[in-house]
């Protein structure tokens, strides 16, 4: 038996498979994430492994399997600062990835060392370089007693196995890894005010990072030693849950963010077009990725001051395309990471009238997204990259109206996954299972085993063509008059 957790940002997920990488049972148990101040995000890491205790007892409580768990992954939410110092104790609570205090500090290190060619991406605000770089201008107690900086999976590696281990997918979004090595760049944690012995040692995401503390296999019930896999940030670890490892494959998920992924054999970064470059957690391969932050955000805000759910919302547009509206919705709520990188951008609904309906603006707010994430398409697809075959992941996906717009939009068929296990903890699970039997990961890492196939309305191309080119004109009038 093999156990895949995902730290996400709203919870934590254990999923239980076998040694075939088939889903056994899984467990959920819900986190919550504070804002002591606008643009702030952050979690205390004592909640994390409070969650996961709680998830692992409920699985515990569920099957009698779990006794035989022989490895573990982890999969997390990228990029949050976690700080230990000396001691090994939790300094402050993790700023996380969606937390935008750093934006100064992220524009200042870009011109302090040449980052985007040797992390092979932009220095977000989001990402955990800018993080320190603010700690240290503001919280200098705080960040003279750093000893190490884990990522939130590698703070659960830390918690598994005592030892101070991060994989190199989630590494990537630190703004300290040479990604094309991937290794740490002396050059960028020197830009950073960092150094590399408050780093935690580097392995691929599917070999082993250590083993299961004593303690732990003891309170947990296991027996003999139990291997802990490198494990990914949750993008890479969705890309092994999908089976997406080479080039023409990938996925668009319509999750909070939103996110257009594909897998590359090779490094061929484009940092100027705001699209990632990162690892994929196995060794030789790379991943590229386009981020929106607001996908099912918007609907969700929509649904907050309208009253109605997402589904009430989406439900009385049917399944059947309708051609591009007249309303145009720009899903800027909380900035944009591709193509634009800026935090400070927001949202706005453009041609509203008197007559204009709910029903109206429900169907603005899925085209902007689906604009949105035609953008990060279009720089994803810039690199060379081939969009071939395409899963539709992520909560929005349960809109059929959503998808067949994002198909139309996007100009490819979007196959969604039937069966109900394929995302972050199953991939981590997978991960698991490599770096303890040694399988290699192509063989494990299948894609979902049936899905439906939903294609582009061909009628209606043309037409959201040109509101695609008038959805990116809109931006740079916007951004004149915030
Ligand atoms: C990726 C990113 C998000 C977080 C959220 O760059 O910021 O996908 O990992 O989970």
């Amino acid at each position: 038996m093999f156990l895949g957790i995902d730290l996400g940002t709203s919870g934590i997920r254990v999923l239980l498979v076998n040694a075939e990488g088939r889903a056994i049972t899984s467990a959920e148990v819900a986190t919550k994430v504070s804002h002591p101040h606008l643009g702030w995000s952050e979690q205390d890491p004592s909640t994390w492994v409070a969650a996961l205790e709680k998830a692992v007892a409920k699985l515990k409580s569920s099957t009698s399997a779990f006794a035989q768990v022989k490895g573990i992954g982890v999969s997390g939410q990228m990029h949050g600062a976690t700080l230990l110092d000396s001691r090994d104790q939790v300094i402050r609570p993790c700023i996380l990835w969606n937390d935008t205090r750093s934006h100064v500090e992220a524009a200042e290190l870009e011109s302090a060392a040449n980052f985007r060619d040797i992390s092979g991406n932009i220095v977000f605000p989001g990402f955990t370089a800018p993080k320190l770089e603010w700690l240290r201008k503001n919280e200098p107690n705080n960040y003279s007693r750093i000893a190490k900086v884990l990522l939130p999976a590698a703070f659960l590696n830390f918690y598994l196995t005592r030892d101070h281990v991060a994989d190199m997918s989630d590494s990537s979004g630190t703004s300290w890894l040479d990604t094309r090595k991937r290794a740490w760049s002396l050059d960028l944690l020197a830009a950073g005010n960092m150094r590399e012995d408050q780093m935690p040692r580097l392995v691929e995401g599917s070999e082993p990072a250590g083993k299961l503390c004593s303690e732990l296999s003891q309170k947990w019930g296991l027996s003999g030693d139990v291997i802990i896999a490198g494990g990914a940030g949750d993008n890479a670890a969705a890309a092994c849950g999908t089976g997406v490892l080479a080039e023409g494959q990938g996925f668009v998920s319509l999750g909070t963010s939103g996110v257009v992924l594909a897998a590359r054999d090779e490094y061929r970064p484009n940092a100027d077009s705001a699209v990632h470059t990162f690892c994929h957690a196995i060794p030789n391969c790379w991943y590229q990725m386009g981020v929106m932050l607001s996908a099912t955000d918007s609907i969700n805000w929509l649904s907050s001051i309208t009253g109605k759910t997402p589904r009430q919302l989406t439900k009385p547009l049917g399944d059947t395309l309708q051609a591009a509206g007249r309303i145009r919705f720009l899903p800027y709520l909380s900035g944009e990471r591709t193509p634009y990188n800026d935090a400070a951008i927001r949202g706005a609904f453009m041609g509203l009238g008197s007559e204009t309906s709910t029903e109206d603006m429900t169907r603005a707010v899925l085209e902007g997204v689906a604009f949105g994430l035609r953008d990060s398409a279009e720089a994803v697809k810039a690199t060379g990259a081939k969009l071939e075959h395409m899963l539709a992941i992520g909560g929005g996906t349960a809109s059929r109206y959503w998808v067949k717009l994002l198909a139309t939009v996007l100009g490819t068929p979007l196959y969604l996954p039937k069966s109900s296990e394929f995302g972050a903890a199953l991939g981590a699970a997978r991960l698991a299972i490599c770096a303890t039997t040694g399988v290699a990961a192509r063989d494990i890492m299948s894609s979902p085993a049936t899905f439906d196939c939903v294609a582009p309305e061909a009628s209606l191309i043309e037409t959201y063509d040109q509101a695609y080119v008038a959805f990116r004109a809109s931006y740079p009038r916007i951004k004149d008059i915030q």
